[in-house]
């Protein structure tokens, strides 16, 4: 395929992972992002691996001005939109904040999109969405409700996009629900290593594994599941930026709006994600059992049928994979290179 495809928060976790999958599939990209969360020289490491220079325009989503002046620029045959805020506990602390960037942000985007006749669109959604699923596994017709200021503002998103498309049919939307990504690049040059103490599993377990934090704390052992931790469906990054492409190429291809699940289907264990993380870097993690965290749930993993049918995706890394790769990348950025 070929195209010149815009990348909003392109410098971030999910987003380089799909430059260089989308570069790698013959596509041009062109990245916006504010690095309010990502590291300066993302960019050069695009370059170092895919050989191609990268055109990188620092912009906050929201600033109308900044972003009509990139779509003047370039011409664009797409846009993935990743530029989001994404901590589900600070959403509940700073909601405003979340809605401001996350649905301000689209509307922005889209207007943008609109003014300079760029139609399609690939949005960034999430399995949150789902709040506590009822069914397993879930599947996109699965009811929806946002349990967090988070939650909230992706499915406010997803509604502001079938108003437009209802409005206007030019408009073409790819909505992919994220389960939970992990892992980084093969050439360990580019992975998730957030500035603060992470929330979420995989970058604690990587800042265990480095011993800059002394150990996991378990969120609960009594869930209703086969070892009584929390089980989630996590997909390789590059599984995930695979899935991206896809859907830009049907998109480009159909001119058709779609909607699908991104995950494996599989669910894994907080326990078994950190003796998956043990054997990767070589030593038992430790940990202790903690309470529950507020809000969490026991199970959830994908129907990725759909997604499998009518896209042709299907995420094969195993846990083992997204723990060794997010080794890899850790200790490369440890030592420097
Ligand atoms: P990330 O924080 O690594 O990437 C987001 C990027 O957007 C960052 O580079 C950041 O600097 C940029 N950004 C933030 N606010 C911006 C603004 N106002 N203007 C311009 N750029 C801005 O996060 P990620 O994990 O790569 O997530 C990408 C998208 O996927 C987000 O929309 C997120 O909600 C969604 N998502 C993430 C997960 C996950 O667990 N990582 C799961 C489901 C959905
Ligand atoms: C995974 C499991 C925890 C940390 C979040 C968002 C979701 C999506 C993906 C964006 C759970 C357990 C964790 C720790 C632990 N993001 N855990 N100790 O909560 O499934 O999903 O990220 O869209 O919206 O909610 O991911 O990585 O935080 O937790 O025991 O220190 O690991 O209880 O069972 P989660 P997570």
């Amino acid at each position: 395929m070929s195209g010149r495809i815009l990348l909003t928060g392109g410098a971030g976790y999910i987003g380089s992972h799909t430059a260089i999958a989308l570069i790698e599939a013959g596509y041009d990209v062109v990245i916006l992002d504010d690095f309010s969360n990502a590291r300066p020289d993302v960019p050069d490491r695009l370059e170092m691996i895919t050989g191609r220079s990268v055109p990188c325009h620092r912009c906050d989503i929201r600033d109308a001005a900044g972003v009509a002046a990139i779509f003047a620029r370039h011409r664009f045959d797409a846009v993935v939109h990743f530029a989001a805020k994404k901590a589900v506990g600070e959403s509940m602390e700073r909601p405003l904040d979340y809605i401001n960037v996350n649905c301000g942000g689209l509307l922005t985007l889209l207007g943008a999109m609109q003014r300079a006749g760029v139609f399609r669109l690939v949005f960034s959604s999430s399995a949150t969405v789902y709040g506590l699923p009822k069914v397993l596994p879930v599947p996109e017709d699965a009811p929806l409700v946002a349990e967090s200021t988070y939650a909230w503002t992706k499915l406010a998103s997803e509604q502001i996009l079938a108003q437009a498309a209802a409005a206007d049919p030019r408009w073409a939307f790819g909505i992919l629900r994220y389960f939970n990504p992990a892992g980084a690049h093969g050439s360990g040059l580019i992975g998730e290593d957030p500035r603060d103490i992470p929330n979420n599993l995989m970058p604690y377990l990587a800042r265990v594994a480095t011993g800059e934090l002394a150990r996991l704390e378990v969120f609960g052992d009594d869930y209703n599941t086969p070892d009584g931790t929390g089980v989630r469906d996590y997909i390789h990054v590059e599984d995930l930026a695979a899935g991206h492409r896809l859907s830009l190429d049907d998109l480009i291809a159909t001119d058709r709006g779609h909607l699908f699940n991104l995950g494996t289907g599989k669910g894994t264990s907080v326990l078994e994600m950190l003796r998956a993380y043990s054997r990767a870097c070589g030593r038992d993690l430790p940990y202790v059992i903690g309470p529950r965290r507020a809000g969490d749930v026991d199970i959830y993993y994908a129907d990725p049928a759909k997604a499998e049918r009518e896209l042709g995706f299907r995420a094969t890394r195993t846990p083992e994979e997204m723990c060794a790769s997010s080794w890899a990348f850790i200790l490369r950025r440890r030592n420097g290179s």
